[in-house]
């Protein structure tokens, strides 16, 4: 089998518009039903939205954003008037502890040193931080039960904010992470 893999010079949200034209390509002729996206603001998931419109209306997105506290005490990162917008298009917001650090960067801040699973976190970014984010973002939503762990889903993360990595992953829960697959890597920065 052959496939190709689009490389990003650098990393960034640059890439998110060529990205998603990535992605689009991908999806034609796919039996793809959900695409999961990191999007902290909501905005490149929207964009990710008007871009599918129309054409790839059955697939489910759901998008993922920073978990409460992530920046600040109390706050949650995207809007209410973001979530609303996102929902209006069959779009929901997941919330909630970040699956490839979660207690573990609890313990090493308070303690120093790193826990597994902030290894398991360091070594995917040795691919890109976006890569490490669509593992990331399959695992809380399959635990969210929003996903499935059965069947082939498209993964989208980014460097800090936009989009530069896609892939294609079999999702696992967080009491299985070993299980998940990732079958195709559409699209991930070079540096
Ligand atoms: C759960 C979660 C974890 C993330 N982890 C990282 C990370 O380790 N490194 C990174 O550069 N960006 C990380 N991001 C950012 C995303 O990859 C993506 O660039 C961002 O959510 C896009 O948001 P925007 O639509 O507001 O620009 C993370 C985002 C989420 C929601």
């Amino acid at each position: 089998m052959e496939k190709s893999i689009n490389y990003f010079e650098n990393p960034g949200k640059e890439n998110t518009d060529e990205l998603i034209k990535l992605v689009k390509k991908r999806l034609l002729g796919s039996n793809i039903k959900y695409i999961a996206i990191a999007s902290v603001s909501g905005e490149t998931a929207l964009k990710l939205d008007d871009a599918l419109k129309g054409e790839f209306d059955d697939i489910v997105i759901l998008n993922v954003t920073h978990h409460a506290g992530f920046r600040e005490k109390n706050k949650i990162e995207i809007s209410s008037e973001a979530i609303e917008k996102l929902e209006k298009r069959g779009i929901i917001t997941f919330v909630g502890s970040h699956a490839l650090s979660g207690v573990g960067r609890g313990i090493s801040n308070k303690f120093g040193g790193v826990t597994p699973v902030e290894i398991i976190a360091e070594t995917f970014r040795i691919f890109s931080h976006g890569i490490k984010v669509c593992a990331e973002i399959s695992i809380m939503l399959a635990d969210a039960g929003l996903i499935p762990v059965d069947e082939e889903i498209l993964a989208i993360g980014g460097r800090a904010t936009g989009s530069d990595s896609a892939a294609i992953i079999t999702p696992a829960n967080m009491t299985n992470v070993f299980d998940m697959r990732i079958h195709e890597i559409i699209a991930m920065p070079r540096e």
